[in-house]
């Protein structure tokens, strides 16, 4: 197969994706940065100096790469959501080191208290009332603030040394997917108006945190992520965990502004297909008929899967495996983003059961495939 004359060298990594001993694909560990150092990579000390004079850093977290400013001060967090083109309305989290910085909202409740105990540092943000200190464009105008404190070292290293609250979207462009890798956020925002990017290796995670609102006992996920709706109930019990009204039905009006808006799209159309091998092959050979070249992300089990890989007209990524979500979600974006920066005109892609981290791998598929799915 000839597929190295259609890639771009990123997307040979990826598309490889040999495994280390442990079993996480070498390419999640650190991946050469195409960029010169001083197209912007900074250490952690710098980072921390420019989040503290107002400039906004990007930074790794076990999630995604976050783009920060101190959320303390307005003229910063204004150039977050001018590098990134990001609607005014749609409110930042605010990223904390330890929960004693969290001095600005209302209230820790004690489900607050016992959720942070089990699940922070991570990658769960809880929705608070603010009380003060918080500037009104993080919040997009709302009572309310949403905390994280993240759990990577360098994450967390930055936030103790800037020591400012940190609000952070994800560091990409509004609307494409999210970095989970230095050259991503060099890609899309290298020359738009940020210091630089504190370098790390891709993200473990890969989909962005999950988002919850409390009431008393009661959970609402705003937005699903790693932190599962069974990882909640273990916490606050059986029957209190929901999901916000939009994650069941496309009609209703997402609680977290930003999940009203198209998300983590690639420009290439992607379809999900869900069913057998078979039909994601058959699928797959209908498209072939009116494109030259696509892509195809599929699952180590798929049974046709070297049949793809053998075909100069398909591209073929290699998500991981049906077995293990987590690995799904870790890839999900890079696979996104190679196939994008290909010549393909059409992507397909396997689904799974949206059940445990399931919801939030197909939460992010189906929104970057503008809910385009076919199924058997
Ligand atoms: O994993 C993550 O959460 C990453 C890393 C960098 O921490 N950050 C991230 O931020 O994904 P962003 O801006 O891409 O997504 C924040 C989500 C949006 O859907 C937003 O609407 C919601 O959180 N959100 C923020 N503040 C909120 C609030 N006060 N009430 C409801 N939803 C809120
Ligand atoms: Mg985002």
């Amino acid at each position: 197969m000839t597929q190295a004359k259609h890639l771009p060298s990123q997307l040979k990594q990826v598309a490889k994706r040999p495994r280390s001993e442990d079993g996480t694909p070498t390419s999640l560990k650190r991946q050469k940065v195409e960029h010169s150092p001083s197209a912007g990579i900074l250490s952690v000390p710098l980072a921390a100096t420019k989040l503290q004079q107002g400039e906004v850093v990007a930074f790794p977290t076990e999630t995604v790469f976050g783009l920060g400013a101190d959320a303390t001060n307005d003229a910063a967090v204004a150039k977050i959501f001018r590098a990134k083109g990001r609607p005014s309305d749609n409110p930042l989290i605010v990223h904390v080191a330890s929960i004693d910085q969290i001095t600005f909202v209302e209230e820790i409740s004690d489900t607050a208290q016992k959720l942070a105990q089990k699940f922070w540092p991570g990658p769960l943000s809880i929705v608070f009332k603010h009380r003060s200190g918080i500037c009104d464009k993080v919040r997009a105008g709302l009572d309310t603030v949403a905390v994280r404190i993240p759990a990577h070292p360098v994450a967390l290293e930055l936030l103790k040394a800037a020591n400012v609250p940190v609000s952070a979207p994800s560091a990409n462009i509004s609307g494409k997917p999210s970095p989970t890798c230095t050259q991503h956020v060099l890609d899309d925002l290298a020359n738009r108006g940020i210091s630089g990017v504190v370098d790390g290796a891709c993200c473990e995670v890969g989909v962005e945190s999950t988002v919850v609102k409390l009431t008393g006992n009661k959970v609402t996920i705003l937005r699903p992520g790693k932190v599962t709706k069974q990882m909640l109930e273990t916490v606050v019990g059986t029957g209190n965990v929901h999901l916000d009204a939009h994650l069941k039905t496309e009609d209703e009006t997402p609680l977290a502004p930003g999940m009203k808006y198209r998300h983590y799209a690639p420009e290439v159309p992607l379809l999900c297909v869900e069913g057998s091998d078979e039909f994601f092959r058959d699928t797959v050979l209908e498209g072939l008929k009116t494109h030259k070249l696509v892509g195809v992300m599929y699952t180590s089990e798929n049974e046709h899967k070297k049949e793809f890989e053998r075909d100069d007209r398909i591209l073929a990524l290699n998500l991981g495996s049906r077995n293990d979500v987590a690995a799904l979600c870790q890839n999900l974006f890079s696979c996104l983003r190679s196939l994008d920066q290909s010549k393909v005109t059409q992507i397909f892609s396997e689904t799974v059961p949206a059940e445990g981290l399931g919801f939030a791998f197909m939460n992010r598929l189906l929104k970057a495939a503008s809910n385009q799915i076919v199924t058997e």
